[in-house]
């Protein structure tokens, strides 16, 4: 770069210009690079540091590039090093001498990671609204699948029965939290790093907390040696990232299992399915598999940010332009996932009929039978050593509990009576009327609750 290579005899070599660079990818940040110099050159001249009418002739000069940019006329070009210097350069050319005003008490350092904190800021607040959107398909998929019960399983066995809904909002309870850990991720990114220079602060009279205000940031950074070294607000989108993504590679999982033939609870929408090149009857969920594939994507950037991070020593190091792919990636990754995936919750239908016929069978009432000896004065423990036998008798002749007579229920409890045959599907919901149960009164509670949630939020107004 010919205006900073002052004390240099020799052009960099092509080869290193190059790997150096980080132009070709943080060319995305030209909104936010542009945003921080006109609040920057604002600030000098309203400290004196630069007359009024040269910040004019920056910040025309500054606004007609980001046109340029936008209308892709600007030419990047592949021998400065990143999209500040890119920006920097054309300015020069545009406005001239002057433009070198504008790194005035300011140091590429500073700049990034202001630059930085601006796209991750944006970022956060796109993640929340999507997720918003996402738990407002799954609220209402759960209203309108009400009645929907399904086996519960645990260890992929059928346990007892649930609500399709409760199931559902079970989820809906961890986007929840995953809202929370991005809101808590943007009080941290909320600091403005300018003054901060390349590491030590800068010489001039310059008004920080201006700038803060001009940029619409909470706080200034407190030490300028921290504010260009620390990316832990990248790290922390990403890692809030990857338990977003888990929490969705889990439900897309659901989805591979009930849309297929085996378990049939739901059907996909056809515009979220793929059919195969060879095998005519096949309707594929690959969206879901993506979802669940993609997550490893996104836990990788974690890990390679991490990594880089974990031997620098203060203040500024060339590792940290490492950060950049990762970052973009995983926010690209985790708002394309949510936007699809809000799509194909909201078309799937559900299969009331094959749910029902799961529910029938694997003894799913084994607990509330044990339940219910414990209520007629049974131990538990006992109980259920009882229904474990009726479950082992009733297997080896091929009936289920319903089928079963009262002199067989009675040859293992003479606590067995005529009501051992209320006990249904509905009356084990009902029972489990505790809060956070999957009885129907507590689900609708739930609902609302969750309406509530995403109401408040402003989103689903
Ligand atoms: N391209 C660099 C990055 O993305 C910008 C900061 C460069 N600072 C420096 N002293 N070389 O991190």
């Amino acid at each position: 770069m010919s205006h900073i290579r002052g004390r240099f005899h020799k052009a960099a070599d092509k080869l290193v210009n190059e790997y150096t660079a980080s132009l070709p990818f943080d060319r995305r940040l030209y909104r936010h690079d542009v945003e921080g110099s006109i609040a920057h050159a604002r600030m000098l001249a309203k400290q004196g540091i630069i007359s009024g009418e040269e910040a004019e002739t920056i910040t025309r000069g500054l606004a007609a590039i980001l046109e340029e940019i936008e209308q892709g006329k600007f030419e990047f070009k592949s021998e400065l090093e990143d999209i500040h210097m890119s920006i920097e350069a054309r300015l020069l050319e545009k406005v001239g001498k002057v433009g070198g005003k504008l790194h005035t008490a300011r140091s590429r350092n500073d700049q990034v990671a202001l630059d930085l904190r601006l796209f991750a800021r944006e970022a956060i607040s796109d993640t929340i609204t999507r997720l918003r959107a996402f738990q407002q398909a799954l609220i209402e998929l759960a209203e309108a699948s009400k009645g929907v019960v399904i086996p519960g399983y645990t260890h992929l066995q059928p346990a007892q029965p649930v609500l399709l809904a409760h199931h559902l909002l079970a989820y809906f309870e961890m986007f929840e939290r995953d809202a929370g850990r991005f809101g808590d991720c943007l009080k941290r990114t909320d600091v403005m790093p300018l003054g901060s220079g390349a590491l030590a602060g800068v010489t001039y009279d310059i008004d920080r907390e201006f700038l803060a205000s001009e940029l619409g940031f909470g706080q200034v950074s407190r030490n300028s040696m921290d504010a260009v070294s620390d990316r832990d607000f990248v790290a922390e989108y990403e890692a809030a990232a990857c338990l977003a993504m888990m929490h969705l590679s889990r439900l897309a999982e659901e989805v591979i299992l009930w849309s297929s033939a085996e378990f049939g609870f739901i059907e996909l929408d056809e515009a979220y399915t793929t059919g195969s090149s060879i095998m005519p009857q096949k309707k594929n969920p690959d969206v879901a598999e993506l979802v669940r594939g993609k997550t490893g994507r996104v836990y990788g950037s974690l890990m390679a940010l991490l990594t880089v991070m974990k031997g620098l020593p203060l203040a500024y190091n060339r590792d940290m332009q490492e950060d950049k792919e990762g970052l973009f990636d995983t926010v690209d990754t985790l708002l394309a996932t949510l936007e699809v995936f809000t799509g194909m919750i909201k078309t799937l239908r559900v299969n009331d009929e094959k749910a029902g016929q799961a529910v029938g069978h694997g003894y799913i009432l084994a607990t509330d039978l044990a339940d219910y000896l414990v209520k007629k004065g049974e131990a538990f423990r006992t109980a259920h050593d009882i229904v474990g036998r009726l479950v082992s008798h009733a297997v080896e002749r091929g009936k289920s509990f319903a089928e079963l007579g009262l002199a067989e229920y009675r040859s293992l409890s003479p606590l067995f009576d005529e009501d051992v045959y209320s006990l249904t599907v509905e009356s084990s919901l009902a029972s489990r009327s505790v809060a956070g149960g999957t009885a129907p009164a507590q689900v609708e509670k739930a609902l609302a609750g969750a309406r509530k949630i995403v109401g408040d939020s402003g989103y689903g107004k």
